[in-house]
């Protein structure tokens, strides 16, 4: 049995009762990022400190529509700025002409378009600028990249996806080689103490348990991925199948120089648009509609229909996130199931 919070149906008939609290109840590694942040002082003390996050599709910015950004990161006087971290010209002349930009913020691979960026590149320009650098590597694992060795300041982990594995606690982790914030009375500890951003035993035992088996767990999870990313892009009925392990993936250069393998997170468009979207997740039968991650079990997400439900059309497909787009969190079960029953659902 799944311990994720299944969604029993996709799309709009079922939007009420559809909401898992999974969405919700985590969060915590972003929290973590927010108020264990030390440079969130205003610079000079006048001008927003500014958090700048990827948006591989620049387009119209999701910023308005974010809810950490707007609930949390805002009224604490933390702007958030979306650009295309791809352009590390424009990236470099941004952070050069605004001394307000205090973070550049980043997920490699991202959610859900497995978009990359390259971190030695983005964290050497935090640097030359004297600015920080924090990277969401919740996607990879330690065990498949590893932050600290590109030159990036902070690591955040949402530890309830992989590290877990098993979808049973909720957690974060901050990773930094800034020690000093760490310890007794600096910025980080004070923090977590005032704050009360500490997870409990329970929690912390659960992730304890999980990170024993995470080598073998992620070297199957990007084995299996692999091979179903593999198989949808054979399938007639799917236009696009976006997984930084595919040569075809356009960051796969870039995952491959900083990934170890490719992860278990693989997302594909579906012909058919939002139709298609939601009967192929209304003829799901092995593989559990959750939008959570990172389970030993499949999970399978559609965001036009789910997650992200509530953002207007268009700023959803300004950001790549499309009618037909199908996010699939690739478990550790035989392969051959979940392929049967992706094949039996497209139809
Ligand atoms: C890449 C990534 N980081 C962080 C989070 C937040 O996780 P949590 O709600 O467990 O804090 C998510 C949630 O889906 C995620 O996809």
């Amino acid at each position: 049995m799944c311990t994720a919070l299944r969604q029993p149906h996709s799309g709009r008939r079922c939007r009420q009762n559809s909401r898992p609290r999974s969405c919700w109840n985590g969060r915590r590694s972003c929290w973590d990022a927010v108020l264990l942040w030390p440079g969130r002082r205003r610079h000079n003390g006048d001008g927003p400190a500014e958090i700048r996050r990827q948006n591989p599709h620049a387009g119209q910015p999701l910023r308005r529509h974010d809810r950490t950004f707007v609930k949390i990161f805002q009224p604490l006087g933390i702007e958030t700025i979306l650009t295309d971290l791809h352009d590390l010209d424009h990236v470099e002349d941004l952070v050069k002409h605004d001394p307000s930009i205090r973070l550049l913020y980043f997920e490699t691979p991202a959610n859900p378009t497995l978009a990359c960026v390259d971190m030695t590149a983005l964290a050497s320009i935090a640097k030359r600028h004297d600015r920080l650098s924090a990277v969401d590597n919740t996607f990879a694992t330690p065990y498949l990249q590893q932050p600290l060795r590109f030159g990036v300041d902070y690591i955040v982990h949402s530890t309830t996806k992989f590290l877990n594995g098993h979808g049973n606690s909720i957690a974060g982790a901050l990773v930094t080689p800034h020690t000093a914030q760490m310890k007794m009375g600096g910025s980080i500890w004070q923090a977590m103490k005032l704050a009360g951003t500490n997870c409990s035993p329970w929690e912390a035992w659960l992730v304890h348990n999980g990170l024993k088996t995470l080598a073998v767990r992620m070297d199957r999870h990007c084995d299996n991925a692999m091979r179903i990313a593999s198989f949808l892009r054979n399938d007639k009925n799917v236009e696009r199948v976006n997984y930084c392990g595919l040569p075809s993936h356009p960051d796969h250069a870039i995952a491959k120089r900083q990934m170890r393998a490719f992860g278990g997170m693989l997302s594909f468009e579906l012909a058919g648009g939002l139709e298609a979207g939601v009967k192929f997740m209304n003829r799901i039968k092995f593989c559990t509609l959750a939008p959570t991650l990172g389970d030993v079990d499949t999970l399978i997400l559609h965001p036009a229909s789910m997650s992200h439900l509530n953002i207007p059309k268009e700023v959803r497909l300004a950001n790549g996130i499309t009618d037909g787009l199908i996010r699939l969190s690739v478990g550790i079960e035989h392969v051959d199931d979940i392929i049967g029953d992706l094949e039996q659902a497209i139809g």
